[in-house]
């Protein structure tokens, strides 16, 4: 299974990175990972979404078209998602209704240092994919609250919990890809 990372962060030390790095690692060696966080599309812009696209929106399409699934990962900003994210969503979401996230299997996995653990931004992305028709793995919600405790100094993920629930998020979404793709 090939998986797509899609990261709502652009900093170079985010949280959602390393735990993007950890679930590599969690994953079984079957299931291979690619990732982004969008940082070379332009503002989505609909005079730029015609038949000549910026090559940035079309090599994020070919490798949301080489994924068998999605794994987002979003922190919170100002109870919602990040702009960035958002702007990659809008991108993906194109055209509508014929889009490369459409019917795509998806999950997304929260994190926040607030005891809340992003799930406003949780519940804000799912609303978002229900727009863009992707299939967003039901029942199943991931956030990971605290996240700036459960790694060390290294920037590894230490914490078992999180370690445990990311390695059964990523078997569910296996198992959730398997099942819409024979569907
Ligand atoms: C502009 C901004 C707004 C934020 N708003 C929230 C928020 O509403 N709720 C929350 O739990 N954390 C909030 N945070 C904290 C982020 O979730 C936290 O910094 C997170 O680690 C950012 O993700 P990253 O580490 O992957 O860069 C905010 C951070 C920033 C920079």
């Amino acid at each position: 299974m090939r998986v797509l990372t899609l990261i709502g962060s652009l900093r170079a030390a985010s949280f959602g990175k390393r735990l993007a790095g950890a679930i590599e690692t969690l994953a079984p060696a079957h299931v291979r990972f690619d990732r982004t966080d969008g940082r070379d599309l332009p503002l989505y812009d609909q005079d730029l979404d015609g038949d000549e696209k910026p090559a940035a929106v079309l090599e994020l399409y070919a490798r949301i078209e080489a994924a068998d699934a999605l794994l987002f990962l979003t922190p919170e900003y100002n109870y919602g998602i990040p702009g960035p994210l958002k702007n990659l969503v809008d991108w993906a979401s194109r055209p509508a209704f014929r889009s490369p996230i459409k019917d795509k299997p998806a999950t997304i996995v929260a994190y926040s240092p607030a005891p809340t653990g992003g799930a406003r931004s949780h519940a804000q992305l799912a609303q978002v994919l229900a727009g863009t028709l992707t299939l967003v793995m039901p029942g199943v919600s991931l956030l990971v609250p605290a996240v700036h405790e459960k790694f060390d100094e290294a920037g590894s993920l230490t914490d078992e919990d999180a370690r445990r629930r990311l390695a059964r998020q990523i078997e569910s979404l296996e198992a959730w890809t398997r099942r819409m793709k024979s569907a």
